[in-house]
């Protein structure tokens, strides 16, 4: 049977990984996968989640399961950081999951096992694995344009335009900030253009949001998603706790889904648990129980926002710092957008020579399609990075 498997290529963003380990260079540079990097490149554990662990190693007794839904407290301090008073609690119903990664998974699930004939739409361009979970569960998929490439911004207009073409009960994927690959955003205007047109076709938004507090802060980058879900009657939302918790590897976020009314919630949040219980029973409950404890502690909370606010105002810094470097080095403002744009990843519109060009000649690990993580450049970074691409660009 195993015979029968064919090679597969490397992940486009995490082969990257692999290239960037096996490199014996000096000076090399990974700006591939989305994790956040300190001056000395290190992704450090935030002090707020190391003080966590503490007190649930003093504290917790046993190992035992916990409801197929997960840790209640921890889906309770989610829907408030994530939603805040947008939606009434009894109109939210949530799961946990292993990362936003499942949480997507299983409101595919959801959506396939209700409406199999939905279509999935997705921004061009978007995370890769958003079209990679979605073909291999074989979903119906369209996009819809978002990014001009000429002037790296939101291409509103030509979006508007092909969502004119979403059918009733369609799902809409929306990233709730931090656009990834682009750290092109939409505005408030924006949100309630596409809300109005969701509405008016009777579709249905699916929010990921997988960096809320790395773009302008936790309540301003979750301020479009929550307008939108104060005036849709459902819609789907996947959290992630990997980055603005710096819980990568543990595995935290959660699914929710918003009922037209409470009436429904109990029979909705019933269904995503034996969603859980039919995939992998239960989603991992350590990080979720640090989450848990964090939000729940004022101190431990005040303390944690703190450390994200550094993260946050790191990439900003760096965002303007490179910017700056790439105008002065490359002699062009065509590099200028990084400053506006917002969260982890910019797009540097570099083509596919450029990109194998800055990873063969300068040890510069950028993803194909020229995304670049920006926390990648901290410690002056930006600067040998900047050098290296006004190289290429001069070939
Ligand atoms: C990324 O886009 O780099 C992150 O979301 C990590 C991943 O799993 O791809």
């Amino acid at each position: 049977m195993l015979e029968k498997f064919q090679p597969v290529p490397p992940d486009p963003i995490l082969g990257l990984g692999q290239l960037f380990a096996a490199d014996t260079r000096g000076g090399k540079i990974d700006l591939g996968v989305g994790v956040f990097k300190d001056a000395a490149g290190n992704t450090p554990i935030m002090s707020a989640v190391k003080k966590a662990e503490m007190v649930l190693h003093e504290s917790q007794t046993t190992k035992t399961y916990k409801g197929l839904g997960g840790d209640e407290a921890f889906r309770d301090s989610m829907r408030e950081l994530v939603l805040g008073d947008a939606v009434p609690a009894d109109r939210v119903a949530t799961i946990q999951t292993p990362g936003g990664t499942g949480a997507i998974r299983q409101l595919y699930e959801a959506i396939k096992k209700i409406n199999g004939e939905a279509t999935l739409w997705l921004s061009d361009p978007t995370w890769p694995s958003h079209i990679g979970i979605a073909r291999h569960m074989g979903m119906p998929m369209r996009s819809y344009s978002y990014f001009d490439g000429a002037s790296s911004s939101v291409d509103f207009d030509a979006m508007m335009h092909d969502l004119a073409d979403v059918k009733p009960q369609d799902v809409v994927m929306l990233h709730g900030c931090c656009h990834n690959p682009t750290g092109a955003n939409l505005d408030a205007a924006q949100w309630k253009a596409v809300t109005d047109l969701l509405l008016a076709r009777g579709a249905i938004p699916f929010v990921d949001i997988a960096y809320q507090g790395f773009g302008d802060g936790l309540d301003a980058d979750a301020a479009g998603l929550r307008a939108m879900a104060a005036r849709v009657p459902e819609m789907l939302i996947a959290a992630s706790c990997s980055k603005n918790f710096g819980l990568y590897r543990d595995r935290v976020g959660c699914a929710m889904a918003i009922c037209e009314n409470a009436a429904q919630h109990d029979v909705v949040s019933r269904n995503l648990a034996v969603l859980n219980r039919l995939n992998y029973s239960f989603a991992p409950d350590h990080g979720a129980a640090l989450v848990a404890i964090i939000l729940g502690d004022r101190d431990l909370r005040a303390e944690w926002e703190t450390e994200l606010g550094e993260m946050r105002d790191t990439m900003l810094s760096i965002r303007q710092s490179l910017a700056d470097e790439l105008r002065r080095q490359c002699n062009t403002d065509r590099f200028d957008f990084i400053a506006a744009h917002r969260g982890m990843f910019s797009r540097l519109g570099l083509d596919k020579d450029s990109v194998e060009a800055l990873r063969d000649q300068h040890a510069m690990y950028v993803v194909g399609d020229s995304r670049i993580n920006i926390a990648g450049l901290s410690g002056g970074r930006h600067e040998p990075f900047a050098a290296a691409v006004a190289k290429v660009l001069a070939i």
